[in-house]
C-alpha cells in the first residue's frame, strides 16, 4: 500500500517540478467587427460582438477555469473577484462595448443559485439575467491613449505634438509621393464602387485606409455593392496592402521612434501592470486593455518583431489580441512566491479572435527564445517605454495644457543631468526654489482647471437640456424622412 503510494508520488514528482505556473497576464485587444468609419458614429456589429465574446470565452478556458497547466494561479474560476481584474478601454462606443462583450465571455452568468444573496430579513435575492456578472471597464486615462474609432486620422488623437509632426512627415517622403503617383490610376478605377462617399479628388492613396475600410466593411455587410464586379480578389488585396503600407508608415518609422508613441505608452502600461501582479504576489492577475490597431503596429516595430515576418507590418484583423504571460517554473503557493529572477514573460499573438485563430508565441526584442526573463523584459521594454507625464511631455515636445506644469520640472531635471554639478536648475535658480515655483505653478493650474470645470459643467447642464429638445425634434424629422 505504502510502496504503491510512494511509486505514485515518484511518478508525479517530475511532472510537478516541470509544471509551469502562469502568475498573471496582460492582454491588449483590438475591437471586433464594426461599421465603417465613413459614417460616424461607428458601432460594434453583432458579428464583432460575437468575435470579442468568443475571444473572452477562449481566454476563460485558457486562463480562468480550464486546464490546470495554463490556468492563472489563484484566479477565481466562476464568480468574478473584481480585485483580480483590471479592464480598460478608451471612452469610445466600439472599444467600450468590445470590452464588455469580451468580459461576458471571460466571466459568463453563473446562474441564480450561485449569484444570490440572503438579506438581513432572511429573504434571498438573485442577480438579474441568470446571474449576469457586472465588471466595470475603466476609461484609459493616459494623455496619449484617447484613440477613438470615430476618427480616421491615426495620430491626431494621440495629442503628441512630435508624433503628429513625424507622421505628417510621411506625406512628404519620397516613398509616399511615389506610391501616390503609381497608384493614382488604380484608385480611380475603383471610384464607381465608392463614389457615394469619395470623389475623384479624394479617391487616392492619401485616403488608402478610409477607402479600404469603406470597401472592406461593405464586402462583409452589404449584399449590393455598386459596381461590385470591379472588386476582384486581386483588387481587394491591393486595396488592403496599400492601406497596410499607409497605416504602418504612420505608426512606425525605425529612424524616428517618436512616431510610435502609441507603442511606447502601451509598453509602459504593460510593464506597470505586470509589475503590479508580481509585487502583489498575484493578487491582481488579469489586465485587459482594448485599443486600436495603430498601437499594435507601433509596438510590433518597437519590440523588433518586423525581422520575423512582414506580417507584422499589416493591420491586424478585428478582435486580434497580444498577450503577455508571467510564467515561472518555481514552486508557487500561499507561502512561497517566486522572486523576480525566477519569473519570465511569454509573448503571444492571435490575428483575429483567438477562438478561431491560433494564439502563437513569438520572440520579442530579437531574442531567440519566446520566454524572456522578467529582468531582461523590463530592461528591453524600458528602452522605449514612456510612462509618466513628464517624460511623455518631454518626448512629445508639448509644453502647454497638461504639460505646462511638468515642462518646467522636466526641463530643470534634464538640464541638471546634462550639466553635471551645475548648481542652477533653470536660469540661475537653485533647484529647491525652482521646485517651489513648479509646485506653485501646478497649484495655479489645478485651481484654474477647477474653475474651468465648474464653468463647463454649468454650461453643459444648460446645453444638455437644450439638446434634449433639439434631439427630439431632429429625431422626428429623421424618422419622417426615412418613412
Ligand atoms: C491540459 O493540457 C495538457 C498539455 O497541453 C494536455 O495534454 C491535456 O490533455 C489538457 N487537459 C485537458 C483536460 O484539456
Ligand atoms: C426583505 O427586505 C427586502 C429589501 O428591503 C424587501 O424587498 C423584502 O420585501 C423583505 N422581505 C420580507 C419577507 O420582509
Ligand atoms: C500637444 O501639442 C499639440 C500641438 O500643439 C496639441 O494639439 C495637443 O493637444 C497637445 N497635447 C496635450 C496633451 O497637451
Ligand atoms: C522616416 O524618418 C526619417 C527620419 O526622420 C525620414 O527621413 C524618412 O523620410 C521617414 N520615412 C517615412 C517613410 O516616413
Ligand atoms: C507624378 O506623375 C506625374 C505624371 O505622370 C509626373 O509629372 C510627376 O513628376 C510625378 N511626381 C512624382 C513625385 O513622381
Ligand atoms: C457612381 O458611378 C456609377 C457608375 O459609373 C454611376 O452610374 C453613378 O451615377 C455614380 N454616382 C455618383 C454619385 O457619381
Ligand atoms: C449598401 O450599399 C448601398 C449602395 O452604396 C447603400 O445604399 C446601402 O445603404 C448599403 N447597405 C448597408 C446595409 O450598408
Ligand atoms: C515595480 O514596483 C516596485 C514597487 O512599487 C518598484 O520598486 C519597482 O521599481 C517596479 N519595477 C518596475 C519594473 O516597474
Ligand atoms: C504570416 O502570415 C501567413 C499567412 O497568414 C502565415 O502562413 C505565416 O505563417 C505567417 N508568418 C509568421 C511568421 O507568423
Ligand atoms: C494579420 O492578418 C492580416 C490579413 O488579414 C495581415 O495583413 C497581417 O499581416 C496579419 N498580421 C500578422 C502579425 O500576422
Ligand atoms: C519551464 O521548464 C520547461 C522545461 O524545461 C521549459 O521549456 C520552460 O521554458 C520553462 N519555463 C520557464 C518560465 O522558465
Ligand atoms: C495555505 O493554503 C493551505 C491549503 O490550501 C491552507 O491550509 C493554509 O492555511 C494556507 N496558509 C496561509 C498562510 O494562508
Amino acid at each position: 500500500m505504502q510502496s504503491k503510494q510512494l511509486l505514485l508520488l515518484c511518478s508525479l514528482l517530475p511532472l510537478i517540478q516541470a509544471q509551469e505556473t502562469v502568475l498573471g497576464v496582460y492582454i491588449y485587444h483590438r475591437h471586433g467587427d464594426r461599421t465603417t468609419k465613413a459614417y460616424t458614429p461607428t458601432s460594434l456589429t453583432d458579428l464583432g460582438y460575437d468575435q470579442v465574446y468568443s475571444s473572452g470565452d477562449f481566454y476563460r478556458t485558457r486562463y480562468v477555469n480550464g486546464n490546470e497547466s495554463t490556468a492563472i494561479y489563484n484566479i477565481s474560476p466562476n464568480i468574478v473577484k473584481l480585485s483580480q481584474l483590471n479592464v480598460e478601454a478608451p471612452v469610445d462606443n466600439v472599444l467600450q462595448n468590445s470590452a464588455q462583450g469580451f468580459l461576458q465571455g471571460l466571466y459568463p452568468p453563473v446562474g441564480t443559485a450561485l449569484a444570490s444573496q440572503t438579506l438581513a430579513n432572511g429573504s434571498t435575492v438573485s442577480s438579474p439575467l441568470n446571474g449576469y456578472q457586472l465588471i466595470p471597464v475603466n476609461a484609459v486615462s493616459t494623455a496619449a491613449t484617447t484613440s477613438s474609432e470615430n476618427s480616421a486620422w491615426l495620430q491626431g488623437s494621440s495629442g503628441c505634438n512630435n508624433a503628429i509632426i513625424s507622421s505628417n512627415n510621411y506625406f512628404y517622403s519620397d516613398e509616399y509621393m511615389t506610391t501616390l503617383n503609381e497608384t493614382a490610376a488604380f484608385y480611380q478605377s475603383v471610384l464607381p464602387v465608392i463614389n457615394t462617399t469619395f470623389t475623384s479628388k479624394t479617391d487616392t492613396f492619401k485616403n488608402a485606409y478610409s477607402i479600404y475600410d469603406y470597401v472592406h466593411v461593405a464586402t462583409i455587410h452589404n449584399k449590393t455593392i455598386p459596381s461590385s464586379s470591379l472588386l476582384t480578389t486581386e483588387t481587394l488585396f491591393q486595396l488592403q496592402t496599400l492601406a497596410d503600407k499607409h497605416e504602418f508608415n504612420l505608426a512606425y518609422n525605425s529612424s524616428d521612434p517618436i512616431r510610435a508613441i502609441a507603442g511606447s505608452t502601451l509598453a509602459a502600461q504593460i510593464l506597470s501592470q505586470l509589475n503590479t501582479t508580481i509585487t502583489g504576489k498575484s493578487k491582481q492577475q488579469i489586465a485587459v486593455q482594448f485599443g486600436v490597431y495603430s498601437s499594435f503596429l507601433s509596438f510590433f516595430g518597437l519590440a523588433q518583431l518586423l525581422p520575423l515576418s512582414d506580417n507584422f507590418t499589416g493591420v491586424v484583423d478585428y478582435a486580434s489580441s497580444m498577450t503577455f504571460e508571467l510564467v515561472t517554473n518555481a514552486t508557487v503557493s500561499n507561502v512561497s512566491y517566486p522572486t523576480a529572477d525566477e519569473i519570465s514573460v511569454r509573448f503571444l499573438f492571435s490575428n483575429g479572435t483567438a477562438a478561431a485563430n491560433p494564439l502563437t508565441e513569438y520572440p520579442l526584442f530579437g531574442q531567440s527564445s519566446t520566454v524572456i526573463s522578467w529582468p531582461t523584459f523590463v530592461s528591453e521594454m524600458n528602452k522605449f517605454a514612456i510612462g509618466d507625464q513628464a517624460s511623455w511631455c518631454a518626448a512629445c515636445g508639448n509644453t502647454t495644457g497638461t504639460c505646462a506644469a511638468s515642462s518646467t520640472s522636466s526641463s530643470s531635471s534634464s538640464s541638471s543631468t546634462g550639466a553635471a554639478g551645475a548648481s542652477s536648475g533653470s536660469g540661475g535658480m537653485s533647484r529647491a526654489v525652482a521646485g517651489v515655483i513648479g509646485a506653485m505653478v501646478t497649484l495655479a493650474v489645478i485651481l484654474g482647471l477647477e474653475a474651468l470645470v465648474m464653468l463647463l459643467g454649468g454650461f453643459r447642464l444648460i446645453s444638455k437640456k437644450r439638446l434634449a429638445g433639439a434631439g427630439a425634434a431632429t429625431g422626428n424629422g429623421a424618422a419622417g424622412v426615412k418613412a
